[in-house]
């Protein structure tokens, strides 16, 4: 059996990770913040040499997108857990000679191409939260020279059941249901078009990557379609066939500390197609 060390298991990928690869006779060892803190690079160091996993998934980050943007200690603790902490997780794999999967994000890119993002285009973060990102992708790309084995996954705007971690984001779905419970109207950002991601297909695709054994590397793993938040919304409401006013505004009506990119859709150029996020979505209101 092979053995997997999922960290961030607790979170909204992380749940649906160990969900899939325990049924596929995987044995995975379950972490987050509890049993270890991702920053602690000698605790890290040796747990994982103790254990010798054969591939290492990190879904730990952290995601308070405006917090770390307006205050300083948040962004050294975010760049501390995205950034220098998958350092780390790169030497101890390294050591044991694991294959190292990491999640980075579409937050990477400036949003100024209309057209989408490959796997190759220069990222160019405009907010905090997108530089600490970048800055752990920067830790996995600067060590293919010695011999890791590596997949950085981007993905966008995720979606599904929620983690089992307090601090687990709600997903946006999750957000509008809630808020639509006592309003007839709901005014929602028609603009940051992007893809959303549900967490079981990432959490799928990511077993295919690695069981299919696809060429290590940079990988774009979304739902197909991307929209804004307005159109989801929409979208979401006519599947529930809930009958309530959206109406579309500008960014700037709800201002936010971070800068989001405009155009952040990631293009998929490697890796079969996941199914549209209309299908995705239409699964997870039936499991909800
Ligand atoms: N959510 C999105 O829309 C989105 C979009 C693009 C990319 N991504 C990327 O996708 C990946 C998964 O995101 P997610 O939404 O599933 O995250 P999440 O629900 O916030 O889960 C992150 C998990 O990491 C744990 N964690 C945080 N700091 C830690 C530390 N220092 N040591 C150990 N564990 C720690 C958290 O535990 P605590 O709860 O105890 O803090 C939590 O269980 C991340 O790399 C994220 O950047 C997410």
């Amino acid at each position: 059996m092979k053995t997997i060390l999922i960290l961030g298991a607790r979170g909204n990928l992380g749940v649906q990770l160990v969900k899939i690869f325990k049924n596929n006779n995987y044995e995975v060892i379950a972490w987050d913040r509890k049993e270890i803190d991702i920053t602690d690079k000698e605790l890290i160091t040796k747990k994982i040499n103790d254990i010798k996993p054969g591939i290492i998934i990190n879904a730990a980050a952290y995601n308070a997108v405006d917090k770390c943007e307006e205050d300083e200690k948040e962004f050294e603790l975010a760049y501390k857990i995205n950034g220098e902490a998958v350092g780390f997780l790169v030497e101890a794999a390294l050591k044991v000679n694991a294959i190292l999967v990491h999640y980075s994000t579409d937050y990477v890119f400036a949003g100024d191409k209309q057209e989408g993002y490959s796997e190759d285009d220069k990222p160019s973060p405009i907010n905090k939260y997108g530089e600490t990102k970048l800055a752990g992708e920067k830790e996995i790309i600067s060590s293919s020279g010695k011999g890791l084995k590596w997949y950085l996954i981007r993905t966008s705007k995720l979606f599904g059941p929620p983690g089992k971690s307090p601090a687990a984001k709600p997903s946006f779905f999750d957000l509008m249901v809630n808020l639509a419970v006592n309003r007839r109207e709901l005014e929602v950002v028609d603009a940051e078009i992007s893809s959303f991601t549900y967490t079981s297909d990432l959490a799928h695709a990511t077993l295919e990557l690695i069981e299919e054994r696809y060429g290590y590397g940079i990988y774009h793993l979304i739902n197909e379609g991307a929209c804004t938040w307005y159109e989801a919304a929409c979208e979401l409401f006519k599947m529930l066939e809930k009958d309530i006013k959206i109406k579309p505004v500008s960014p700037e009506h709800f201002p936010r500390p971070a800068k989001r990119p405009l155009y952040s859709i990631l293009l998929n150029t490697k890796f079969k197609k996941l199914r549209n996020w209309r299908e995705a979505l239409k699964e997870y209101l039936n499991i909800r």
